[in-house]
């Protein structure tokens, strides 16, 4: 498993660092048996496992039960774990409690925390728990911003800037940069000594991130311009349709899936 350290060097020796996301016991396995870096419970598993219409449904039992899952699954490999919407924000207590909560009981390598919380990002290193900032676009604040390039001005981005520091000093162990102008991931991730990860950011930042469902067409409705399709598992319903169709005509089960000992004597059939 990368350790912390050990994604920081690779940063100092500009190897890039892959991420995907999972959610579950075989997609987690498969990002481990394909050597990527580290692995993100993100909370897109609301939209494209739980078929929610946004990421602010999901719940921290949610987050707890599939990053489970994926922590079995991949036991070798750097998990990081969403925070979901409405677990943190509240006051103080709530938002160190549902953050330790979270890390704790996933058994994560670090959780991860939408938007400017540097009082918490602080507070959670302070303690042990490792803390990775996601910034530009942040999906649970979709109902302000809507899904489009973020920080598209020099003004924002030069507050993006602003923020990335402050993350980073506040102890933040990485950054996600989602859906903003390269130049500018760039910019980012030249002044971070932590490694920044993009997703829709451009080939300027230190990694990249994917969402799992997307890289392998796996039942996603629209996918972003970002997105490159590595597979394809929607070939997944030609094969359930098939299953179908032998099961209609009898083909199968035939002999070759069939237990052949006889147990029932001269009256079975
Ligand atoms: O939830 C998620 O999948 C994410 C990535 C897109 C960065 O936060
Ligand atoms: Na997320």
């Amino acid at each position: 498993m990368k350790t912390i350290k050990e994604l920081l060097a690779m940063k100092e020796q500009t190897e890039k660092i892959s991420m995907i996301t999972a959610y579950d016991y075989p997609s987690a396995k498969q990002a481990e048996a394909a050597q990527i870096d580290t692995i993100l419970v993100g909370d897109s598993l609301g939209m494209v496992v739980l078929g929610y219409d946004s990421t602010v449904e999901v719940t921290m039992d949610d987050m707890i039960h599939h990053a489970k899952a994926v922590r079995r699954g991949a036991p070798n490999t750097f998990v990081v774990v969403d925070v979901p919407f409405g677990a943190i924000g509240i006051d103080d207590a709530t938002d160190i409690k549902n953050a330790i909560d979270l890390y704790k009981e996933t058994k994560g390598n670090a959780i991860k925390i939408e938007g400017m919380h540097t009082n918490l990002i602080e507070r959670c290193t302070q303690i042990g728990v490792p803390v990775v900032s996601h910034l530009g676009l942040t999906p649970q604040s979709v109902g302000i911003t809507g899904y489009k390039l973020q920080a598209s001005s020099k003004e924002d981005a030069e507050q993006l800037i602003k923020q990335a520091q402050e993350v980073e000093a506040a102890g933040a162990v990485m950054l996600v940069l989602e859906a903003i102008p390269s130049d500018l991931a760039e910019v980012i991730s030249e002044k971070l000594t932590i490694p920044v990860i993009g997703i829709g950011a451009g080939k300027g930042t230190d990694g990249q991130v994917l969402v799992y469902h997307d890289l392998l067409n796996y039942g996603s409705e629209h996918v972003a311009k970002f997105v490159k399709q590595y597979g394809d598992f929607s070939t997944g319903v030609d094969a359930l349709n098939n299953y179908h169709k032998e099961v209609k005509s009898g083909a199968f089960p035939s002999e070759e899936f069939t237990y052949k000992k006889k147990v029932m004597g001269e009256t079975g059939k």
